[in-house]
């Protein structure tokens, strides 16, 4: 078999603001690949079917000096993500052609020799699902709603939740365990479609923060019990305004300061005054406690819609860099996921 093309994404400067296609990466198609005949060196070679697009990108795309709980993206290499991809070849017994390897490292190329599994595991898909869900609310984000929602809410039923980017995986996941629980939820995000996403997900109150006072909203609909913070910034200060007497703030994501800087918080004297609980959330610290009982409820679940998720798919690698940079400006309608190839 003569070699084919083998495209990809490569990262190619560190970015000032956002990240801009054909500038901070590139989409390269000069690379082939002989399936046939790559050597696996013990390893297994991968056919890249689905790609997750995360706001934590933006992070990799740094200076490899600048330390941070993810490492940065190599200048000049592929840049990698959560995905989903199908095994053609392999020399590893734990990893057997045909079946589905889901990893944090795959790779943004069509194909990819990976010589372990490493933080990657073997996925058997529920029946009734799309492989796009496994890098959405059945992966890494749904992962995050619901360990840092278990670990860290102390949910009591008839408490108030607010949670922000409440249209995203992880807003989205929160604002339904929420529910279950018996809270009421207020839940904000950034577009009039999401704000009616929300609110067929059974959040009692929505709003859209770009068009409504989120201090507003929260004076009338408050205080708050449990903040999930996906965004940071100025609504990270109106929901400490707003927080009861031992609320907790489940840190997650600072959205707002990704692209242009953080901004200082102006109330962290109510933390104390407030008796505030802060509990900073990272998912790939809480799964393996939360990895059985997560795999073992949810798939089912979004399966039968007791979970409603909602995705954005774009088809085609060419197409990630203007995925990339939707999703750090926020225009992205959902979880963010490219097709590569469809099997
Ligand atoms: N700690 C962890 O382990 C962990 C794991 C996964 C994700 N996260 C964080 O969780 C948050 C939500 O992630 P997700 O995957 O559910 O997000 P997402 O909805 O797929 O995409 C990002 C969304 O962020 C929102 N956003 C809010 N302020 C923004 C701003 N200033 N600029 C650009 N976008 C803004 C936008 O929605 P609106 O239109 O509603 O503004 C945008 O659509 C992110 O902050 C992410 O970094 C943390």
């Amino acid at each position: 078999m003569a070699p084919i093309q083998n495209a990809r994404v490569l990262f190619n400067s560190v970015p000032e603001k956002f990240p801009m296609p054909g500038g901070t990466t590139v989409y390269d198609t000069t690379q082939t690949i002989d399936l046939k005949t790559v050597p696996l060196d013990g390893g297994f070679l991968i056919k890249t079917l689905i790609l997750s697009v995360d706001q934590y990108f933006r992070n990799r795309m740094r200076k490899p000096e600048k330390k941070s709980f993810v490492p940065p993206f190599e200048l000049g290499a592929s840049i990698s993500g959560y995905g989903v991809g199908r095994v053609l070849r392999s020399e590893n017994s734990a990893v057997e052609v045909g079946k589905y390897v889901y990893g944090p490292e795959m790779l943004h190329q069509e194909y990819a020799v990976m010589k372990e599994l490493g933080p990657a595991t073997v996925l058997e898909k529920h029946p009734d699902l799309p492989w796009t869900v496994y890098v959405g609310a059945a992966g890494m984000p749904g992962q995050t709603a619901f360990t840092g929602w278990k670990e860290y809410s102390d949910a009591k039923p008839g408490e108030v939740a607010f949670v922000t980017t409440g249209a995203g995986p992880v807003g989205s996941m929160v604002i339904q365990l929420a529910k279950q629980a018996g809270l009421k939820v207020i839940a904000s995000a950034g577009s009039e479609e999401k704000v009616k996403f929300m609110q067929s997900l059974g959040a009692d109150v929505v709003f859209n923060y770009k068009t409504m006072d989120t201090r507003e909203v929260l004076a009338k609909e408050g205080p708050i019990d449990i903040f999930w913070d996906n965004v940071g910034g100025d609504i990270l200060d109106a929901a400490i305004e707003h927080a009861a007497i031992k609320a907790r703030f489940l840190e997650c994501g600072s959205s707002s300061g990704y692209n242009n800087g953080h901004t200082p918080i102006k109330n962290m004297s109510m933390v104390s005054q407030k008796t505030l609980h802060i509990h900073g959330i990272l998912v790939f610290q809480l799964l393996p406690k939360y990895y059985k009982e997560f795999y073992g409820t949810i798939p089912a679940k979004l399966a039968s819609e007791e979970i409603k998720y909602n995705e954005e798919v774009t088809n085609g690698l060419d197409k990630v860099e203007d995925v990339i940079l939707a999703v750090q400006k926020g225009t992205n309608r959902a979880k963010a996921v490219v097709v590569v190839a469809e099997e």
